[in-house]
């Protein structure tokens, strides 16, 4: 997620858009840059890396005449994070400057427009060509909102996006399509920004626009307009009495809870450009120059891990493809012998993890292609892999992983229909329910999320005071079991087995009794019926029993043990329901222990060693 902040007022605005920046550091970046309207010009200063060197480019810079700004920090998304892909970005003819926060799916089709008729790019970035499109609507006797406005109704995607003009110094633009902003209503003064961070220290009137809204804002006015009608819309602010460390977790108490509530949009952002409904069809054009792999190994640690094993049993009846799931601190001393043909897949969020960029490198050396699945752009594995896939999750701040397995799913699971059409091992009735399902999945989720809170803390309040517990799953409900574990131990310090349901009967059995309750992941698939045997055995031997299913069919009814219902998923999409309520499940029960949520001890976010 990149951070945006612009202010049109009676202050030295550099200073200030630079202090605003900062307060957005938490939202993770690798590149910022200003711009600022001085004497009728733009002037665009751009730094990879922190805002350190972006303030040493600054230094010096004769700034404190202008009263309008703006300011980005860049989470890469298209392109490299280097100056030239830093925003903001001019257009080709200096006429405007803009900054953006999302994804603009066609942004190819426009460019190759824009290409035909002259004009010049100097980045590979999706907001470049987007500035073009609103230079390119400019015509005589149109306003620049009119421009500004019929670019964007051409522009399909995700943005958040301010734009100035040095015709219009007093003025800065803004607009907002699935992608946060809002407006501070200050004194003499205005701000648009990504979050309420940036300017909490000058005002605490808040206007939070709506899909659809573009924004005019002057030192002693603002206007919200619908970018496809130019209506002029009534919006009311309102009073924010967060201090500034809850403003920068959206008001929520810790970044884990904020991240577990992000993954409706994490989901959405990640299928983002890779998905089109109308004509069935699945897009990752970073695996089109090679065929589908003769067989696949998957490689990762922890959390990652547990993607790669739900989504073996995809990749193999969907895409025919036989595949294996390694613990890359595992695979790294064990001589592994990979097989012609065959492709490594390592997955990690920071793609930093010292023994999955090992395992990278061993395939690599016996010749055999590597395929990374990464969250950060420009990281280690993002870079030593021969082709990389992005989750597009944005930054994960929390120690505790949620939001990157979701989208790490998401895309094996992409990448498991992208492969079965190529292979012709796919049914179109599955790819139709696979993307119907998945393009219902983030309202679905934004809607399920608060009462699955609500439970997950009664649970918690029931469970949380336990000696040991058991998470217990069957097929893809295995590695939920292992990653709802993995949770409750990390976060609570609670000693969880994550284990296959079938497999207590040779002996983890022995350690049922009233105070080791088991944590049954029963979605009602085709081993329902088997995980509801193994359920009730738990609940005969007086184990405690928390059954997470969905709504009793007739003959489908557990006995023993207490359900949790969530709503019935077409096939493997029910994991992405399941997942959320273990998540916070381990998040209420640490909290009521008072453990230290974002921060764990002995935890670090990525683990650079061995
Ligand atoms: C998950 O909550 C943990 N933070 C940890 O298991 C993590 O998933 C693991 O270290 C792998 O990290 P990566 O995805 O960045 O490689």
């Amino acid at each position: 997620m990149c951070g945006i902040i612009g202010y049109t007022g009676h202050r030295p605005a550099v200073p200030l858009v630079m202090e605003g920046l900062k307060r957005l550091e938490y939202r993770g970046y690798d590149s910022s840059g200003v711009c600022f309207v001085q004497n009728r010009e733009l002037h665009v200063i751009r730094a990879e890396g922190k805002l350190k060197l972006l303030e040493d480019k600054l230094a010096g810079r004769e700034v404190s005449l202008s009263t309008t700004a703006m300011g980005h920090t860049r989470w890469a998304t298209h392109g490299a994070p280097t100056e030239d892909n830093a925003h903001p970005h001019l257009s080709c003819y200096g006429k405007l400057a803009i900054v953006h926060n999302g994804i603009i799916e066609n942004y190819q089709e426009r460019k190759n427009d824009l290409l035909s008729k002259g004009v010049r790019f100097s980045s590979e970035t999706d907001t470049e060509v987007l500035v073009n499109c609103i230079e390119d609507e400019l015509k005589p006797g149109l306003s620049l909102l009119e421009a500004f406005a019929g670019a964007l109704q051409k522009a399909h995607g995700a943005y958040a996006l301010a734009l100035l003009s040095p015709d219009e110094p007093n003025v800065v633009y803004a607009a907002r399509q699935s992608a946060p902003l809002l407006l501070g209503i200050g004194a003499g003064e205005n701000f648009v920004a990504s979050d309420i961070p940036a300017f909490l220290p000058f005002t605490r009137d808040v206007v939070f626009l709506e899909d659809g809204e573009i924004v005019r804002i002057t030192p002693t006015s603002w206007e919200v307009f619908s970018i496809d009608t130019l209506q002029p819309l009534e919006k009311k602010p309102q009073r924010i009495e967060w201090d500034l460390q809850a403003a920068q977790k959206g008001g929520f108490k810790h970044f884990m809870l904020k991240e577990i509530f992000e993954q409706p949009r994490a989901i959405a952002d990640c299928m983002s450009g890779r998905v089109n409904l109308e004509r069935l069809e699945v897009s990752i054009p970073e695996l089109d120059s090679a065929d589908a792999p003769a067989r696949l190994r998957v490689i990762a640690c922890g959390t990652s891990y547990n993607a790669g094993l739900w989504a073996m049993p995809l990749m193999e009846q969907w895409a025919g493809i036989p595949t294996t799931v390694e613990i890359a601190s595992e695979f790294r001393y064990r001589n592994a012998l990979l097989s012609p043909g065959e492709l490594a897949l390592v997955i990690s969020q920071s793609g930093e993890t010292a023994d999955t960029l090992a395992a990278l490198r061993i395939a690599r050396q016996q010749g055999c292609p590597v395929l990374g699945l990464c969250n950060v752009i420009g990281s280690s594995i993002a870079r030593e892999a021969d082709m990389v896939v992005f989750t597009q999750a944005g930054p994960e701040v929390s120690v505790a992983s949620t939001k990157a397995l979701s989208s790490q799913m998401v895309v094996l699971l992409l990448m498991a229909l992208y492969w079965g059409r190529k292979k012709k091992t796919l049914d179109r009735e599955t790819l139709r329910q696979a993307l119907r399902g998945l393009a219902a999945l983030p309202t679905q989720l934004e809607s399920l999320m608060p009462s699955l809170n609500d439970e997950a803390r009664r649970m918690a309040a029931r469970f949380s005071s336990c000696r040991g517990m058991f998470f217990l799953g069957r097929g893809q409900s295995y590695p939920l079991a292992l990653e709802g574990a993995l949770k409750v131990k990390e976060l609570s310090y609670i000693h969880a087995e994550g284990y296959a349901a079938g497999e207590m009967k040779h002996g983890p059995i022995a350690l049922v009794d009233p105070e080791f309750p088991s944590f049954f992941i029963a979605p009602h698939d085709d081993l329902f019926a088997k995980s509801k045997s193994n359920l009730e055995e738990v609940a005969a031997r007086s184990g405690p029993v928390i059954a997470l299913t969905n709504p009793p069919k007739p003959g489908m009814e557990l006995r023993g043990g207490e359900s949790w219902i969530l709503p019935d998923a077409w096939g493997p999409l029910s994991g992405f329901l399941m997942l959320p309520a273990i998540q916070l499940f381990s998040y209420e029960a640490a909290t009521l222990l008072g453990k230290d949520v974002d921060q764990p001890r002995n935890l670090a976010k990525s683990v650079t060693v061995e």
